[in-house]
């Protein structure tokens, strides 16, 4: 099972770096697999430590994948590094072990502190369409546009009927990065022809 988080990093220098990472539990460890390259990556490598945020706040996630990453940060205390200050729930987190691999290494981690802020809300049909197309734009260059049509038509359905305003805000600079890629996608097909 993956839960879908938000992982606050830090760099030698303190500078903090937040990214939408899915995570997995195994043998009590919460396991994070970033890519190669990435500053989570980076950054895990270089200090061992990261804070897993869960969020209801689609916006964050969105906006991560849009280029907007500086979101309000509250300092934690059992690593260094801070927690996403609107997070319904953090866990602070050291690196065990790493399994390495080429394009995807294993950072194994032991959960230091964890601390619920807020209650869960239930579950939202238009946060998981915003997350849903938030995977979507991060895989523009791999899909047909046919098929990222196709999927936006029925994810639109759960946004029409059941979003708050971060779910609009936040699908909205999804779209953004769907309508640029298109046009580049056409501005391709004519300079080929
Ligand atoms: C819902 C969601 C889950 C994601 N999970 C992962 C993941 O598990 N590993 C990963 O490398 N990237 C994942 N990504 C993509 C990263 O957030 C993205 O590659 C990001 O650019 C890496 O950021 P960084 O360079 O700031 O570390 C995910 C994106 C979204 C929207």
């Amino acid at each position: 099972m993956i839960y879908e988080t938000v992982v606050v990093t830090h760099d030698r220098d303190g500078n903090p770096n937040v990214a939408p990472l899915g995570i997995r539990e195994q043998d009590g460890m919460i396991v994070l697999a970033p890519f190669r390259p990435s500053v989570t990556l980076q950054n895990l490598a270089v200090t061992g430590e990261a804070v897993v945020n869960m969020t209801d706040d689609v916006a964050v996630i969105a906006g991560c994948l849009t280029g907007r990453k500086d979101w309000p940060l509250v300092p934690v205390e059992h690593v260094r590094g801070a927690r996403l200050a609107q997070a319904l729930a953090h866990v602070e987190c050291r690196v065990e072990r790493v399994e390495e691999d080429e394009k995807r290494p294993r950072f194994f981690c032991r959960r230091v502190h964890e601390q619920t802020h807020a209650p869960f809300k239930g579950f939202n049909r238009a946060q998981a369409a915003v997350l849903e197309l938030a995977i979507l734009v991060s895989r523009l260059h791999m899909l047909p546009m046919e098929k990222i049509d196709r999927e936006i038509e029925y994810l639109k359905i759960a946004l029409e009927k059941t979003a708050g305003e971060r779910e609009r805000l936040g699908w909205s600079w999804l779209m953004e990065r769907v309508e640029a890629h298109r046009r580049a996608t056409h501005a391709g097909e004519g300079s080929i022809a």
